[in-house]
């Protein structure tokens, strides 16, 4: 409990207590004593306010989001509502194997690590994505003819260099690793990607015994999907494949839950996600939100309505209220926090607005939903 909640604790009792009293005069409370605002973490000397860092740092909460090397560098608002707003950050593309990686030989991490360098500046965790995924591989890896050994070889030197470069540049920074990300399919079978085809079921379980080894920090190592907030069958098979890591003593610490979302096709409802939330706990494992965003298909005037924004709202704080509510969830990012930068509209033609803050910075009413369950 940090002082200021203590003290609006204390206040609140107190105020409890003398209401009980015998008296026919309403106590006056001295006026919550305001602690100093928090040290400036946007760089601009105006102390913030209640923003959604200083509500999630008061609750103990990871409250991130996805990062893009290219406007963090050359978009100095991008960067002060980053700071302002988030304690925690997810370099969105910059740490891929093909931004990371254009030759065998060859790692060039200057975009990832000035998003690394930002966080630490700023006081952020890391959240490193991804070691191991089927897109965005360099034509080098996906063109090679590479046998089992070989594909595993290059697969761990990735995992140890890019892992240990971090622990030795900024150590400490990087707190969670999402290992593995989509390896399963809608159906919940294995997806078919050239390191399930080449190394077989064993890449997964390899790939988190690389991290283990390469890692000499207490990084949390994470599987992560979407798809999986709802249950069904994709939601099973990750649980059977995660299971089954376990029960092999695979070193694994959580399941990142994406969490990409469509005003469209509705939320799960509370109990779902709970649920869903829930059996990992079972197995001794965390979950994170990880990339969390609400697309909305916008009309013909490109603008999401009144009613679409309430709805993306309610998403957003559905979510975090299941994170908050969850004994093994304290992490909370979205996928990205203005519409000025996000993947949605190359992705989904005709839908956007997918984030908490509009094109010019402004904030939606999701951002001030968020902000309301953070402070309740
Ligand atoms: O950097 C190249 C640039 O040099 C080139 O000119 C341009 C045009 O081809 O492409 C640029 O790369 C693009 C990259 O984003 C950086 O902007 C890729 O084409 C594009 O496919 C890539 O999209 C990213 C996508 O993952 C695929 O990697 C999105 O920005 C990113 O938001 C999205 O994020 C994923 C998570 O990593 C995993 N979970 C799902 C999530 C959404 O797909």
């Amino acid at each position: 409990m940090t002082y200021r909640s203590l003290v609006g604790f204390l206040l609140l009792v107190s105020a409890l207590l003398l209401a009980g009293c015998d008296s026919n005069e309403s106590p006056t409370l001295p006026p919550e004593e305001e602690e100093p605002p928090p040290s400036d973490t946007t760089g601009t000397g105006d102390p913030p306010s209640d923003t959604l860092r200083v509500l999630a740092d008061e609750r103990g909460i990871e409250f991130g989001t996805a990062v893009a090397a290219d406007p963090l560098m050359t978009n100095d608002t991008y960067a002060e509502v980053l700071a302002r707003e988030f304690n925690a950050v997810t370099p969105e593309n910059a740490m891929k194997w093909s931004p990371l990686r254009p030759s065998r030989d060859e790692f060039t991490f200057a975009d990832a690590d000035s998003i690394v360098a930002f966080a630490a500046r700023h006081d952020m965790s890391v959240r490193g994505h991804t070691l191991v995924w089927h897109r965005q591989l360099p034509n080098w890896l996906t063109e090679g003819d590479w046998s089992r050994e070989e594909l595993i070889t290059i697969l761990e030197t990735h995992i140890q260099t890019v892992i240990n470069h971090y622990e030795e540049e900024y150590p400490g920074q990087i707190t969670k690793w999402d290992v593995v990300n989509e390896a399963i399919v809608d159906g919940g079978g294995r997806r078919n990607n050239i390191w399930q085809e080449t190394i077989g079921d064993e890449y997964v379980a390899i790939a988190f015994r690389a991290a283990e080894e390469a890692t000499d920090s207490d990084a949390k190592l994470y599987y992560n999907d979407y798809g999986i907030a709802g249950g069904g069958s994709k939601a099973d098979g990750v649980y059977e494949m995660v299971s089954g890591l376990v029960e092999n003593d695979v070193p694994i610490d959580g399941v990142g839950f994406q969490s990409h979302l469509s005003t469209q096709y509705g939320a799960p409802s509370d109990q779902v996600l709970a649920d869903e939330m829930g059996r990992y706990e079972e197995l001794g494992l965390n979950v994170a939100i990880t990339e969390l965003d609400v697309r909305i298909p916008l009309g013909d005037d490109g603008e999401p309505s009144e009613e679409q924004l309430s709805q993306q709202a309610d998403y957003y704080t559905r979510f975090l209220n299941n994170c908050l509510f969850a004994e093994n969830c304290t992490e909370f990012r979205a996928w990205g926090f203005t519409d000025a930068y996000s993947w949605v509209p190359d992705e989904f033609d005709g839908e956007g607005a997918a984030l908490i803050f509009d094109e010019n910075y402004e904030p939606k009413p999701a951002y001030d939903a968020l902000i309301e369950t953070l402070k309740n």
